[in-house]
């Protein structure tokens, strides 16, 4: 199903997002980073020719196939705070998502037979620019690397973007609005999580690598190790259940 622009913005009437679609694009995180955001502007795309992930890396998907976009708030907490945006992002897509898929710290969204999506956020003058990618109807042949995998196959039946996007949309501002008013949700998200209580193994940016059993979650959105090591970015390794 085409992305249809209306359709879209009807499902959101409470005008808290403002979606805007387009064909193909080189990235919506820089397009939306060009434009001079407000809080709750989107832009959703079919095709990024340069699409960007976390720590640099690209983040590739067949014309069609994924939900792309990205959307920028002004978060009502103090910027010390902001880091548990992308683990509130992560939670809000694996909820709408269902019970198949879980969140692996910091930013990407699972299901038992690997990554279905990630989450960039990037922060932008008073506000993040979130960015996410979903495989949603990315066949076998489609996955750009072999530990990927899609929604339609793990549920064998692949949502239409125009239902998905606005559901993540009101989903992230239900979240966004409890933790503005106070609320952690560190339980929400430790429930969607796949990588509490598994051995791990980080990579931090400096190349050096910390081993231990995730322990828990940070206010700040930090992983915390068994061992006492408090990680607030790195690439995460499952190693084994507990
Ligand atoms: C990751 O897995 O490293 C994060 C991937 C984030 C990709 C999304 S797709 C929409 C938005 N535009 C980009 O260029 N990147 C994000």
């Amino acid at each position: 199903m085409e992305l249809d622009q209306s359709n879209i913005n009807h499902a959101l009437s409470d005008g808290y997002w403002s979606v805007k679609v387009v064909e193909t694009i080189d990235s919506t995180q820089t397009a939306l980073k060009l434009a001079s955001p407000q809080h709750g502007d989107v832009i959703v795309t079919n095709y990024q020719s340069a699409g960007r992930g976390r720590l640099d890396r690209s983040f590739e998907a067949d014309k069609g196939s994924a939900l792309l976009f990205s959307a920028y708030v002004t978060p009502q907490r103090d910027r010390s705070e902001w880091g548990f945006i992308p683990l509130l992002v992560g939670l809000s897509v694996a909820e709408v998502l269902g019970i198949e898929f879980f969140t692996k710290w910091p930013n990407d969204i699972l299901s038992d037979l690997g990554k279905v999506g990630g989450i960039l956020c990037e922060v932008q003058g008073d506000g993040i620019i979130i960015g996410i990618g979903l495989n949603v109807s990315m066949t076998h042949e489609q996955l750009p690397v072999p530990t990927a995998s899609s929604v339609l196959l793990t549920l064998g039946s692949a949502p239409d973007r125009n239902h998905l996007l606005p559901a993540i949309l009101k989903e992230i501002a239900f979240n966004l609005a409890g933790w503005e008013s106070g609320e952690d949700l560190i339980d929400d998200y430790l429930d969607s999580s796949a990588t509490m209580g598994k051995s791990v193994s980080v990579q931090l940016p400096d190349g050096t690598t910390l081993s231990g059993v995730a322990a828990g979650i940070s206010s700040n959105g930090e992983l915390l190790l068994d061992s006492g090591e408090i990680i607030s970015v790195g690439d995460v390794l499952h190693l084994s259940l507990s």
